[in-house]
């Protein structure tokens, strides 16, 4: 028996708050204990600028660095770093030298993170400078509260209370954010409501935007291509109608008479009946410029998305390049081209969007999405760095060969007045910000590839692991292990072989490849993308199907347009294939589905296995939380498996092998 003392400090130390923030979390990848009076007494931190953010830089340092002197530098002399910086061990300390407090700060963060890696500094000399001008999170968040897509409880943002009264988490999201390098973030949802431009919302703007403001980031806006006409009163909201544009122009100069720093407008037009200036007989330049030229005396800009796509006869993934490419050239200096990653929409395998390239005259963006729209929601445990890197690796061959996404975007092969990389957060309010404690690592991989793209995500998803659980090296090869084998497991029992867009409908949780609407948009429709039939499935996106191989450069276009070259993770995304198609593996297209989508069952089994073996390794409270969220995966991907199976084999008309897990 314990006596009653004995309990009682039990107790309290299992209720203190430490001992839950570390269990429960919240601190993400940011753990670091609070250095003591004697260890602060034993180290000096100074800095030669005094600015907010070299501020803040010096008081991270002052409250968790261990380690010896640091002296934060501006450097002017410095040449092309941007926002970066060079770590320098001084034979007693170290320096940060940078041209600007935010390299200041980028630079006292990646200190922390050495230190929380246990690395040792002496004799260190490093430069760091960001791939990106602009690393931005969108969050697709309402104003009121809910969160499209978002599956971690429900906005930060709590509009009713700001500006008056301020969540601590405000600042703590803008810590997390810039500890990774982002710097931008799009408050409101790309479906946007006029409101966010009224004062009342700027003003509540502007009390995020001061709190962020110290952490290097600029606060975003969506917006509705209608407000004029909506909050302005103006007769419409005709790019050309010069009401419209001075409505514009002085909403701007508000905007910017509030928040001096504010970034720009992302902006969603004539996509999924959001408005925009086609609905005025215009084109997406015309809407996107008249925007820009209200920002450019304030060098704001537009994020002008290239996610459209209309019921018609059309190929939904040719329509995106059809609408943009001829308006390439016309697009003002200060428009990006928010592309997203593939053609459709976040699937878990998708080629390449085949716009990336294709603009020669206009700067591009990628689209990413860390919210698990199409990928478990944040149920399934799905890392996603190596999708990220996939696109960005993805060589175009637009200007020859080495022509990846990576180097369209960053400035390298298409000089661009500022490069930018985006992605659709899962950040909500649940305490551990994400939903599953896993994803947190994709919001980190997002941040530290938005940086450098070149990090490897077995690099990233080291760091993120020895800073979140712990750095035992047997426990950081087994995580990683989970983590890297996660992708190819969710594309297995979801989707393998190219399969993309069989989802239940509307929300896109679980398996609906018979799904069918009366009266619904066959662009919405399973059936319109798997085309399954007696004689095969897949879509035929070569010249005698939909010939959306024509948009991809030489040689993409014969390699995916050719069923012997085209890669079997895209066969059934570019072809209409027979069931009895001899694979490269030897087995039947019927059959090598079967071996898939048994595959990622199996794969989610086994991960299932390996975080068992980490019970003791992993806090108790985590551990919980992650092995009941891999127990719904399981489920799930059974239901994936039987429910996809079941459902083809009724056109295939062949057995499902016996060795396929059972009952099917
Ligand atoms: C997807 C998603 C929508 C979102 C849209 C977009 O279609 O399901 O919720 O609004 O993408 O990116 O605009």
């Amino acid at each position: 028996m314990l006596s009653n003392k004995l309990q009682l400090f039990l107790c309290c130390i299992l209720l203190s708050p430490l001992v839950l923030a570390a269990a429960d979390g919240s601190q993400l990848w940011l753990r670091y204990d609070k250095v003591t009076a004697a260890e602060a007494g034993r180290r000096q931190i100074r800095s030669t600028s005094s600015g907010p953010v070299a501020l803040m830089a010096k008081a991270e340092l002052d409250d968790y660095w261990r380690g010896p002197a640091v002296e934060l530098v501006i450097d002017k002399k410095k040449r092309e770093y941007g926002e970066g910086y060079q770590i320098k061990w001084t034979g007693s300390g170290l320096q940060i030298l940078a041209q600007q407090d935010r390299g200041l700060l980028y630079g006292a963060y990646h200190l922390l993170r050495l230190q929380g890696e246990g690395k040792d500094l002496r004799g260190v000399d490093l430069t760091e400078i960001p791939a990106y001008d602009i690393r931005i999170l969108n969050h697709w968040d309402n104003l009121d509260g809910t969160i499209e897509r978002g599956y971690a409880g429900r906005s930060l943002w709590k509009w009713l209370e700001l500006p008056t009264q301020i969540s601590p988490r405000y600042a703590a999201y803008a810590r997390a954010n810039a500890s990774i390098g982002i710097n931008a973030v799009v408050l409101n949802n790309v479906n946007a409501s006029p409101d966010i431009l009224r004062p009342d919302y700027l003003l509540k703007v502007k009390a995020l935007a001061d709190i962020f403001r110290p952490y290097g980031i600029q606060v975003y806006l969506s917006i509705n291509f209608s407000s004029p006409k909506i909050i302005g009163g103006v007769k419409d909201s005709d790019p050309l109608n010069p009401d419209v544009s001075t409505w514009w122009k002085n909403k701007v100069k508000e905007i910017y008479r509030t928040i001096p720093d504010f970034g720009g407008f992302l902006v969603k037009a004539n996509s999924e009946g959001q408005p925009g200036p086609q609905d005025y007989g215009r084109t997406h330049a015309d809407g996107a410029n008249m925007l820009a030229d209200a920002l450019k005396p304030y060098d704001g800009l537009v994020m002008w998305r290239a996610f459209v796509y209309n019921p018609t006869t059309e190929d939904r993934a040719k329509q995106a390049y059809q609408e943009f490419v001829p308006l390439d050239g016309k697009f003002s200096e200060n428009v990006i081209i928010q592309i997203k990653n593939g053609p459709i929409d976040f699937q878990p395998r998708e080629p390449f969007n085949p716009l990336f390239g294709a603009l020669r005259k206009s700067s591009e963006m990628v689209e990413f999405q860390i919210t698990q729209e199409y990928l478990g929601f944040s149920n399934h445990l799905v890392y996603l760095a190596p999708l990220f890197k996939e696109t960005l690796d993805s060589d175009t061959y637009s200007d020859g060969k080495g022509s990846t996404i990576a180097k369209l975007t960053d400035g390298t092969l298409r000089p661009a007045k500022k490069t930018a990389i985006s992605a659709v957060a899962n950040i909500g309010e649940d305490t551990n910000w994400t939903g599953h404690h896993f994803a947190q690592a994709n919001w980190y991989a997002f941040g530290r590839l938005a940086w450098d793209h070149q990090l490897s995500s077995e690099q990233i998803a080291e760091e993120w692991i020895s800073l979140t659980f712990s750095r035992e090296e047997q426990l950081v090869h087994a995580v990683k292990e989970i983590m890297m084998t996660s992708r190819e497991a969710v594309v297995n029992y979801m989707m393998p072989l190219g399969l993309h867009h069989i989802f239940a409908f509307d929300h896109h949780y679980g398996p609906e490849p018979w799904g069918d609407r009366k009266g619904g948009r066959a662009d919405w429709m399973p059936w319109y993308y798997h085309n399954a039939d007696t004689v095969g499935m897949g879509f035929d996106r070569t010249a005698s199907g939909s010939d959306a191989v024509s948009q991809y450069f030489p040689p993409l276009d014969e390699i995916y347009g050719d069923i012997t070259s085209c890669p079997d993770s895209l066969l059934l995304w570019f072809h209409h294939v027979s069931w009895t198609h001899r694979m490269k593996s030897g087995r039947t297209m019927w059959e090598e589905l079967c071996y898939r989508y048994d595959a990622g069952v199996q794969q989610v089994r086994e991960l299932q296995k390996a975080w068992d073996r980490l019970e003791h390794q992993v806090d108790s409270q985590r551990f919980a939380a992650v092995q009941s969220k891999l127990k719904i995966q399981a489920k799930d991907a059974v239901w994936w498996k039987d429910a996809c199976l079941l459902y083809f084999k009724t056109f295939a008309r062949q057995p499902i092998p016996y060795d396929i897990e059972r009952p099917v």
